[in-house]
């Protein structure tokens, strides 16, 4: 209850910052980023794209994949209109094909970048129950498994800069607070809704892909820090706010539960506070594996605690980046997940 008053009064937290807090208010106290290169996905629309405003107006170069070239075209327009100096590079990358990940790594790599700063934050609800050209249910592909092979494949490339300068590598997962709706087994419900025909419930399915950001902050935090390297990883709720999310579903249903949501609705500049925190503030340096809302540091949900249960998604992630999905769902797999 108090917990509510706070976040509707938009009172400070520990941080300084609280659910009003806007992301250009949040990055104040990191003026200058200019030594930064950044790659945000998803930056088309949304909190993606004022995440990538913000950061332009500090002087980050960005680097924005997007599926669609037109739209990270216009996305980019926006931002160097109101900021003509900004360095703004677009590329093609679909999320939901680990073809277009490896693609997109490559393109990136022959640009001889260094890359300082990691956001995941592209996202989909699927509203229609769809498989990905990888055999992988189209929600938890897009936000979860492009971005644990994007990720996986850019490492070296914040691990080798963040040595040889001294800057901190950082990586920010965008997550939701809805990763804590999903109970159950992850890897047996991912091959049960990763088959055509079954039965989909797309709200859980949404769920168990935010619950998979959280768990890759958590297995990657401690691979980081096993390897010493010198870049965190940390995990956000931006917090409740109508974007095109909720495209595939527009309506007069979704009109009404935003307007019964209406007092707990984020502006998309204060749903892009989070992330910007966690990508920017001086504070955070070394702070790694933690999952923050309303720019301060909360807990996750229990499974999303769980070491145990991100070592295991992070192994069957493995093997579906590297060999096929049937791998690890086929029910005659000696595998055991
Ligand atoms: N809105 C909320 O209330 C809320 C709450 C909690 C968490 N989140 C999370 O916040 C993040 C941003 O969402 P948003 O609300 O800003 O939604 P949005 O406006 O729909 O933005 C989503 C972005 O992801 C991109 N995207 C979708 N599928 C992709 C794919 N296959 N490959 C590459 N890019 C793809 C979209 O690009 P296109 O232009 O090509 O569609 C768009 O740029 C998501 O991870 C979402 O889960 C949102």
């Amino acid at each position: 209850m108090l917990e509510t008053v706070k976040y509707l009064l938009g009172s400070a937290g520990a941080s300084g910052y609280g659910s009003r807090s806007t992301a250009e208010q949040v990055t104040e106290s990191s003026p200058d980023l200019r030594h930064i290169t950044a790659i945000i996905t998803g930056a088309t629309s949304g909190i993606g794209a004022e995440t990538a405003r913000v950061l332009a107006k500090r002087g980050a170069r960005l680097v924005l994949p997007a599926r669609s070239l037109k739209a990270a075209e216009d996305a980019k327009a926006r931002i160097v209109s109101e900021f003509p100096d900004s360095e703004i590079i677009i590329m093609a990358l679909d999320l939901s094909s680990l073809t277009s990940v490896r693609n997109f790594v490559s393109e990136f790599e022959s640009l001889q970048l260094p890359l300082n700063l990691l956001i995941n934050n592209a996202g989909k609800f699927a509203h229609e129950h769809a498989i990905s050209e990888d055999g992988i249910e189209m929600t938890f592909a897009t936000n979860y498994l492009g971005h644990f092979l994007l990720t996986k494949l850019l490492l070296n490339k914040m691990i080798g800069p963040a040595a040889a300068t001294g800057v901190q590598g950082r990586i920010v997962n965008v997550s939701s607070a809805i990763h804590g709706w999903f109970s159950g087994d992850t890897i047996r419900y991912l091959g049960e809704i990763s088959r055509s025909g079954s039965d989909y419930d797309e709200t859980r399915a949404y769920a168990l892909s935010k619950l998979a950001n959280v768990l890759h902050t958590k297995e990657l935090a401690r691979r980081l820090k096993e390897m010493d390297a010198n870049v965190t990883v940390n995990c956000v709720h931006p917090g409740i706010v109508r974007t095109r999310l909720t495209r595939e579903r527009e309506g007069l249903a979704t009109d009404l539960a935003f307007l019964m949501a209406s007092k707990l609705l984020k502006t998309i500049p204060q749903a892009a506070a989070t992330t910007c925190y966690a990508a920017t503030h001086p504070r955070l340096v070394d702070v790694s594996g933690k999952y923050f809302a309303d720019c301060n540091e909360t807990l996750p949900s229990k499974l999303g605690s769980n070491l145990s249960e991100a070592a295991r998604l992070w192994s069957a992630s493995e093997i579906m980046v590297s060999k096929s999905s049937t791998a690890i769902f086929d029910p005659s797999s000696q595998l055991e997940y």
